[in-house]
């Protein structure tokens, strides 16, 4: 079988050398996204495809590779950006890399809540700006996390580790999702199932952890955040589209929430100018799983599902099982 492999953009290097060891591998070194027309051409002629989440794999890059790709090995757990449907219609495997960046990021999603709760950024602006004239019984004052209640906004891998962080600052856990029950793990970390509009009136800490789909597009809107508490902060690591972005400026504007902390934005990189306005939002540019480990390990996993596929063997991580014909 053919193996001819083509990496959309720079990846850490061990994830290259394993796919090297086993392949004809070229790797985009200008690590500048391709166009749609780039994109269709190398669909047309690899076997192989190693994508990031910014890359659009739609149905034309799809149709494009019908007959040579084999599969699209997606370096990310989020695959809103490939076609997955489209992808099974044309025989082509789509992997992800679910697992290995829940902690990393679940991490990363604590570090944000209590950054923006704590107003951790504003401090470090505020004293290099040379306004700490001296010390001030008033000066910055935030929310406190220890025992507060928090929601969970989709209880998969990441929303639950999140929920183990919680549990270690005696918070109440309030977790909404329409599939996931778990409820074992839920008791073992006293969290409560209840349907969005309780969790979004009685949490004092929102935290978003469900994928990007058509149902979860702006689940998060001006109606959603009009029903939080005043004193509420709301935190998205997962897919900027989750939450309406313009709604959520407005709302840190008016007062109608107290603060927000977002890795991710609905059009990135762009980011919606009024968001940037506010001083009560804390804004990183989407490095929930951005350790060294977790990305070496997200590389790796692609081409673990890469070389299973040009081998003939089903990849660990595969999306669509119907395309696998072992
Ligand atoms: C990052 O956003 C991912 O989906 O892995």
């Amino acid at each position: 079988m053919a193996r001819n492999v083509y990496v959309t953009r720079v990846i850490p290097q061990p994830g290259i050398d394993l796919l090297r060891d086993n392949a004809s591998v070229e790797v985009n070194e200008s690590d500048q996204p391709l166009t749609a027309d780039q994109l269709r051409e190398k669909a047309s002629l690899q076997d192989a495809l190693v994508t990031l989440l910014t890359d659009r794999i739609d149905r034309a890059v799809l149709e494009a590779g019908r007959g040579t790709l084999k599969i699209v090995a997606n370096v990310a757990v989020g695959y809103d950006n490939i076609d997955v449907p489209a992808a099974t219609e044309c025989g082509v495997m789509v992997t992800n890399t679910p697992g290995v960046l829940t902690e990393t990021t679940a991490d990363f999603a604590w570090a944000l809540l209590m950054a923006t709760a704590r107003r951790i950024p504003e401090g470090d602006r505020f004293l290099r700006a040379g306004r700490y004239h001296g010390w001030g019984i008033m000066m910055l004052l935030g929310q406190d996390v220890y025992e507060r209640t928090l929601g969970i906004v989709g209880f998969g891998r990441i929303g639950q580790a999140v929920a183990w962080r919680a549990a270690g600052f005696r918070m109440h856990i309030l977790y909404y999702d329409p599939v996931i029950q778990a409820d074992d793990f839920a008791a073992s970390v006293g969290a409560r199932r209840v349907d969005l509009d309780t969790l979004l009136r009685e949490s004092d800490f929102v935290s978003v952890h469900t994928p990007l789909t058509e149902e979860t597009h702006h689940l998060i809107g001006a109606e959603q955040l009009s029903a939080m508490k005043r004193d509420a902060v709301l935190v998205n690591t997962s897919r900027g589209p989750v939450v309406d972005e313009a709604a959520l400026a407005a709302a840190l504007k008016s007062g109608t929430i107290a603060a927000a902390g977002l890795d991710v934005y609905e059009n990135e990189p762009a980011v919606d100018p009024g968001l940037l306005e506010c001083e009560n939002a804390v804004l990183t540019p989407h490095i929930a799983s951005a350790s060294v480990a977790t990305r070496t390990r997200m590389a790796t996993m692609a081409a673990e599902n890469v070389i299973a596929a040009l081998d003939g063997a089903r990849p660990p991580t595969l999306l669509n099982p119907e395309t696998y014909r072992g």
